[in-house]
């Protein structure tokens, strides 16, 4: 079984990045193959500072392997590294109708918020179906929001063998985390880079503890019994406590009499606890730049090995080379 996944590095990884998508990259790299990404090709869609695109990148590395990627399990690399999946891109692109771009979510909220849009935002999935692709993936781990992307990757690859009368490509299956599908950002919508409602995994403690003091509540009266499913502060407690503590914050919930501030404090304190290690070895790989790169480079090669046999499949089985 082969597991690919990719992250864009558009900001500092967040909590929905981390319980949606990054923990199971972790877990699910065990597996026979495993191939993740940092998906800097479609982070231009949305960063425009040479400078600080590269460093997001170096940033998301070094995030990831803080948090437990063993780059002796899985291949860990950037995605321009690769031009192999530009390239299948286009193929798939000859091969995608407008009208199932159109429906995809990212591209229609972003426009519903009124954010720039652009040919690239739009065939952002065809791109994101190339990375699937390129690697003969069978599993995708990611968040609720992705699974969209993952139907048109299938049917673009479903498309394109049955256009060229062959099992060009492998049909992959998303993966989702039921209890993490959405992580709540601060103003309770879903926690995203693009909407301004982050909390970041690695931001300094200070800061971090004021943003979780600023998550929005309502102004139901402290003596008020509360139901914590559909709290989102709640959400986000629940993400770090221990069964025991989960289980004490509900009861304090139900009983009423409590404050937002006191459950924001928690919080705080539960989710430092939980990244305690990995900022340590997130401290000393941030020390040692050569070392990231040099991982970096090692996952590139390995990636375009099995990237460039994909590619030449699909461009024989269309009348190309
Ligand atoms: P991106 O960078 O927005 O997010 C990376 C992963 O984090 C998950 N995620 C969340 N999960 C739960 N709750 C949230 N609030 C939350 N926010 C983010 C996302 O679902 C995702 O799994 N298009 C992709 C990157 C990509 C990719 C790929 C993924 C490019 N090519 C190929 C898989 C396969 C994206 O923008 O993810």
């Amino acid at each position: 079984m082969r597991v690919l996944s990719g992250i864009q590095p558009t900001g500092r990884f967040h909590w929905g990045n981390y319980f949606g998508a990054i923990r199971q990259y972790i877990d699910l790299q065990h597996e026979e193959a495993s191939y993740y990404f940092i998906a800097d090709l479609h982070a231009l869609t949305t960063i425009h500072e040479p400078e600080r695109l590269r460093q997001l990148t170096i940033d998301a590395a070094i995030d990831l392997l803080a948090l437990g990627l063993d780059p002796t399990k899985a291949v860990l690399f950037a995605q321009s590294d690769v031009p192999e999946v530009s390239e299948l891109c286009w193929l798939l692109m000859t091969v995608a109708p407008m009208g199932l771009l159109e429906r995809c979510h990212a591209y229609k909220d972003k426009l519903a918020k009124g954010l720039p849009s652009g040919v690239g935002l739009f065939t952002y999935p065809v791109l994101m179906a190339a990375d699937i692709l390129a690697y003969d993936s069978d599993v995708v781990p990611v968040g609720e929001d992705q699974v969209q992307h993952i139907e048109v990757c299938r049917d673009l690859a479903g498309a394109f063998n049955a256009r060229f009368g062959q099992d060009v490509f492998r049909l992959p299956k998303a993966k989702i985390l039921d209890h993490s599908a959405k992580v709540p950002g601060t103003d309770g919508e879903k926690m995203s880079k693009s909407y301004k409602n982050v909390l970041e995994l690695f931001e300094p403690e200070a800061p971090l503890r004021k943003s979780i003091m600023r998550i929005t509540t309502d102004s139901r009266p402290m003596e008020e019994p509360k139901e914590p499913d559909g709290d989102h502060l709640y959400q986000l407690f629940r993400l770090f406590a221990t069964d025991e503590e989960r289980e004490e914050m509900s009861a304090t919930y139900r009983r009423g009499n409590f404050g937002y501030g006191q459950v924001k404090k928690a919080l705080a304190d539960v989710s430092q606890r939980y990244f305690a290690d990995a900022r340590v070895r997130r401290d000393a790989l941030a020390a040692d730049p050569e070392k990231v790169n040099a991982i970096l480079r090692d996952g590139a090669e390995r990636a375009r090995k099995a990237a460039s046999a994909v590619l030449l499949r699909a461009q024989r089985a269309c009348g190309l080379r």
